[in-house]
């Protein structure tokens, strides 16, 4: 026997807001602030250590990596605002396997990996999460988030036209990279898609975002649009949300 319904059920109420206030609201801030600030301060990182490894671009890439230290000071502003300090251990440990396969493409000279890594990755990672959260942003974040995102876009720019100029060479090792940096990015997302829902986000449609993001990125420098989306969905499936 199927349940009476009352003539409004069938369209789901709009959630309530999150109220940045309470005590779950900033418990789980702390640990989405935290994965924020800690990737906004690897980012600074990977800059600084491109511009030594492309010294034609340095000026241009230690601007860009002073862009992403700016952008982890204003984040801490929005949680010092909320009373919320990050939680940057987690963080540090979610971001690891991420920056250790940054570190081995740096050291085994692969430019085309650390870009993928940098430009590509963190930054479409970047552009979904700050999309997602300005929506339900609290006053003080809303214009800060606004403006980082311009400046990510930026950032995915630099990268999109390194990796374009030279796709012939560098296509076959952006694959490789692709297969190994996706699941442990999105392996950071699923270790706080709890919090984001505490927030008010929908990492659902985050990990959606991220993917289309990524997908155009890779038809950008090169590859056909088939190729990008079987690249992307291959490393999706292995990492269920939860
Ligand atoms: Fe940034
Ligand atoms: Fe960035």
């Amino acid at each position: 026997m199927t349940p009476r319904q009352s003539p409004s059920s069938g369209t789901a109420a709009p959630a309530p807001s999150p109220d940045p206030t309470s005590p779950v609201y900033r418990d789980a801030y702390s640990r989405i602030n935290g994965v924020v600030v800690v990737g906004e301060g690897l980012a600074d990182r990977h800059f600084r250590l491109l511009a030594r490894a492309i010294p034609e671009d340095g000026a241009e890439l230690l601007r860009l990596g002073a862009m992403e230290g700016r952008h982890a000071r204003d984040f801490i502003g929005c949680g010092a605002n909320l009373g919320v300090r990050p939680d940057a251990a987690l963080a540090k440990q979610l971001f690891a396997p991420l920056h250790a396969l940054f570190q081995e493409c740096d050291s085994a000279g692969d430019l085309a990996g650390c870009l993928v890594i940098q430009c590509l990755i963190v930054e479409c990672f970047a552009v979904a999460a700050y999309r997602a959260y300005l929506p339900v942003a609290d006053a003080y974040a809303q214009p800060i988030t606004a403006a980082v995102l311009a400046d990510e876009a930026e950032h995915l720019n630099y990268g999109e036209q390194w990796l374009q100029a030279r796709f012939a060479e560098v296509g076959d090792a952006v694959a490789a990279i692709c297969r190994r940096g996706l699941p442990v990015t999105l392996r950071i997302l699923q270790a706080v898609a709890a919090d984001m829902r505490a927030i008010g986000m929908d990492p659902a449609d985050l990990v959606g975002s991220f993917c289309e993001l990524f997908e155009q990125s890779l038809a950008t420098i090169g590859f056909s649009a088939t190729e990008a989306r079987r690249l992307v969905f291959r490393s999706v499936a292995t990492v269920p949300l939860g």
